[in-house]
């Protein structure tokens, strides 16, 4: 009697933990839509001014599922990897914010509530991070960074949104305002927003 009720305990003590941990189930991706491929590629282009309209949950749920979500039956993914080697993190940062995309459950574990963009103009950014642990080849790990900004880019083509990959970034204080260990680091950034007239 007495251990099912600590089992209880512990059951309501994880329950509540969670709900407390802000964590967000993002709505399913819209997988079709969007101009043709060959227009996309024709309005792709880096935007670096933005417009203060937030990004509803819905394009960000379709901008993290093109970016690296599944896109098939055996959880592979939208962009190729070397070996299958699912290697690549993807932080959103906002004003609401960091979260680390979970592309298994479609959803962002909360990481901190403070506002870590870097360039706050555009609504949020996205931080492209490579797990070490998971494969360590770097050039490997870019192209992999590479196939999803990419893909991010032909969505904000497609939709029109505004984005820009930035390399000129913090990169040392941004590791450290998502407390990430020596294996994860990150390797580049991407603003998104709505672009300013
Ligand atoms: C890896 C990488 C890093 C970049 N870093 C920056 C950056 O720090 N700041 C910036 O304004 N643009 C940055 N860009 C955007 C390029 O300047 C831009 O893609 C290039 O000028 C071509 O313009 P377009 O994207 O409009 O075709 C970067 C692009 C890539 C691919």
């Amino acid at each position: 009697m007495k251990k099912i009720f600590l089992m209880s305990i512990m059951l309501l003590g994880a329950i509540v933990t969670y709900s407390n941990a802000k964590d967000i189930y993002l709505p399913s991706p819209n997988r079709a839509g969007g101009v043709p491929l060959m227009q996309a590629l024709n309005e792709r282009k880096s935007v670096r001014s933005f417009s203060p309209q937030k990004i509803d949950e819905k394009t960000l749920s379709n901008i993290l599922w093109s970016a690296v979500g599944v896109n098939k039956e055996d959880n592979k993914r939208t962009i190729p990897t070397a070996l299958n080697k699912q290697n690549l993190d993807i932080y959103v940062l906002s004003e609401e914010g960091a979260f680390l995309y979970d592309a298994l459950s479609h959803s962002l574990i909360k990481i901190t509530d403070n506002d870590i963009r870097q360039k706050k103009d555009a609504p949020i950014t996205l931080a492209y991070a490579i797990d070490k642990s998971k494969l360590n080849k770097d050039l490997y790990s870019a192209m992999h960074v590479g196939s999803s900004y990419q893909n991010v880019g032909l969505y904000c083509a497609s939709f029109g949104l505004g984005n820009v990959v930035r390399g000129s970034f913090d990169k040392e204080k941004l590791e450290e305002d998502l407390k990430l260990p020596e294996n994860i680091e990150i390797f580049v950034t991407q603003a998104i927003g709505y672009p300013q007239n």
